[in-house]
């Protein structure tokens, strides 16, 4: 099974016995769930989402079981924001309590994450073996530590989850799936084509290069902090504005109304997509009026977020060598690459390459499950290879299907720089980011470094790694901790120890350590090893705080309850 864990909505997919990804509709029969959910006592169920809640306009706040409750009680937590809250925190919620709290208890953005998982894969998967193994989709640019987040959310809901997938990778293999299987041969020709995945929390671009069975990842770019959500917001602060200006009040102070409004706007937003103006609603204990918006303001007022992603996609193509008449297709990903302002701007960048032909187009996954789609196919292979095991695909896949699954090789690109945290030789105390392993790197990756003992004696040596692009480690992510240890005894200082740092194809990092022997130890061992094995273990994370627990225990608790 393949999910497409999205900031405003999630998608689940599984791979046929016809040999397609298939997605797994919800109850009411939709191919994407909103990512929200609403806890009631002990029972959860999903959404509404964000475009279709609707609150009173007098809300007493009050729990459904006449229990005061805050501002925000009795009404869906929304999993908007899910995504981006992670990067570089480490996984913990900044933008204050009142969203990240289920009955009065403040949770994680993980926890959340896997009581949303759980209601989804109740409501969608219904019927599937849940041991089955599960490809999750995270945006290229998330570091380790959100795509273990996602993972280990996956993994408390349940789920055997082995892989994460970068999102615009997962949408290429659905098309490079689809596209091969049009006329049943795989393309021979090498072709570039651009994933343009505007979603509603993030943005990812990235270039691959696509023969036969061959998926290469050139290059990849993301912004994790731009997404359909920011046109939604732009909007609505100037619907709020046009209010105050010609209402004289401000009702927008209190959270709630600021729910509503952002509600109303997203509603607005998708209407201009296909119409050139229409009118906002306001409805406030004092009054209730409409703002009228065109289709040409909302533009003007995100032409910059336009410009950023413009920006990212024109820096990508510097970045991998290609031109974009190099580009043989673009694939449009994501709810908002549907906004009439982005087609354009794909036009004016691709010319005809971003308006494929009817026949062309039938290879195109559809853009809002083609994520959900791709991990369903990339699990799918997982399950094809040799080692599956008990998890292997059913028997009713056919053997022709199998044999490509085997066949398919998928090659992605490192989305960060990997360090090891350095002492500055200048400045003492303050570490810094010694980058071994660039950005961008074809992966797997690996790169040996000698380090000195410091100490004579030295019983084990630690050795922190470090991800992302800054000078000082403390403002990059900490991507793992290891102990050296296994030392013989009595060795002098700067006794040199070889540490092999390498990332793997889905860009988890493994550490192994040796002691380089001397010239005298070479000796005793007839000369046939020069490097000892070390034992390397990764220290694992403290477990989490007592609330974190309780609130854990408490979401399990929660029983998935039909809509
Ligand atoms: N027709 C449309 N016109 C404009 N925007 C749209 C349209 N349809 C969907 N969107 C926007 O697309 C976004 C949702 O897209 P999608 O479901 O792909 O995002 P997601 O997968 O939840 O987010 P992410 O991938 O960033 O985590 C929302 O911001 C929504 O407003
Ligand atoms: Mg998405």
């Amino acid at each position: 099974m393949g999910i497409d864990f999205g900031t405003d909505s999630s998608s689940l997919a599984d791979f046929g016995s016809d040999g397609a990804p298939h997605v797994l509709p919800n109850a009411l029969g939709q191919i994407r769930t909103a990512s929200a959910i609403n806890v009631f006592l002990d029972r959860l169920t999903l959404g509404p989402g964000f475009d279709q809640t609707r609150f009173p306009a007098n809300g007493d706040g009050r729990h459904g079981d006449g229990r005061p409750g805050d501002d925000h009680d009795g009404v869906p937590v929304p999993m908007s924001g899910f995504k981006r809250p992670y990067q570089g925190s480490g996984g913990t919620y900044q933008r204050g309590r009142r969203v990240m709290t289920v009955d009065g208890i403040p949770v994680s953005p993980k926890l959340l994450g896997a009581a949303l998982l759980r209601g989804l894969v109740a409501e969608t998967a219904t019927g599937r073996p849940a041991d089955a193994p599960v490809v999750m989709t995270v945006p290229h640019a998330f570091t380790r530590t959100p795509r273990e987040a996602v993972c280990d959310a996956g993994r408390s809901a349940g789920l055997n989850v082995t892989e994460t997938l970068s999102e615009t990778t997962s949408a290429a293999l659905a098309w490079l799936w689809k596209d091969t299987a049009v006329d049943g041969q795989p393309v021979g020709r090498t072709r570039h084509a651009l994933v343009y995945d505007l979603g509603a929390g993030t943005f990812d671009a990235a270039i691959v290069r696509t023969r036969c069975n061959e998926l290469r990842v050139i290059a990849a770019e993301g912004d994790p902090t731009l997404g359909g959500r920011d046109w939604t917001e732009t909007l609505a602060e100037d619907v709020a504005e046009q209010f105050r200006n010609k209402c004289g009040h401000n009702p927008f102070t209190r959270w709630r109304m600021q729910r509503r409004l952002l509600g109303e706007c997203e509603r607005a937003k998708l209407m201009l997509s296909k119409q050139r103006v229409c009118t906002v609603p306001i409805v406030t204990p004092r009054r209730t009026e409409g703002i009228e918006v065109t289709r040409d303001r909302f533009e003007g007022l995100t032409e910059d977020l336009l410009r950023r992603t413009r920006d990212l996609t024109e820096f990508l193509l510097e970045n991998a060598g290609i031109e974009p008449q190099d580009l043989d297709v673009i694939l449009p990903v994501g709810g908002a690459a549907a906004m009439p302002a982005v087609r354009r701007m794909l036009k004016e960048l691709f010319g005809t390459r971003a308006t494929p032909d009817h026949a062309a187009r039938k290879a195109f996954p559809d853009p809002r499950t083609a994520v959900a789609e791709g991990a369903a196919v990339y699990a799918a292979m997982l399950r094809a290879s040799p080692g599956a095991g008990d998890y292997g695909l059913s028997n009713d896949v056919p053997p022709r299907v199998r044999r490509r699954l085997r066949a398919i090789s998928l090659e992605e690109v490192s989305a960060h720089s990997v360090g090891v945290e350095i002492e500055d030789p200048n400045v003492p105390g303050r570490r810094l980011n010694h980058v071994l392993l660039p950005r961008g790197a074809r992966l797997p990756t690996a790169v040996q470094m000698t380090f000195g003992t410091t100490v004579a004696d030295a019983e084990g040596i630690r050795l922190r790694l470090v991800e992302g692009e800054r000078p000082e480690a403390a403002d990059c992510d900490r991507l793992g901790e290891y102990r050296i240890t296994g030392l013989p005894p009595g060795l002098p200082a700067r006794s040199p120890i070889t540490v092999d740092i390498s990332l793997d194809e889905r860009n988890a990092p493994h550490v192994s350590a040796h002691r380089v022997m001397t010239p005298e130890e070479q000796r005793i061992s007839a000369g046939a090893h020069d490097l000892a094995p070390l034992k390397t273990e990764p220290l694992t994370p403290s477990p989490g705080s007592r609330e974190e627990l309780e609130a854990t225990q408490r979401l399990a608790r929660l029983m998935p309850h039909p809509r």
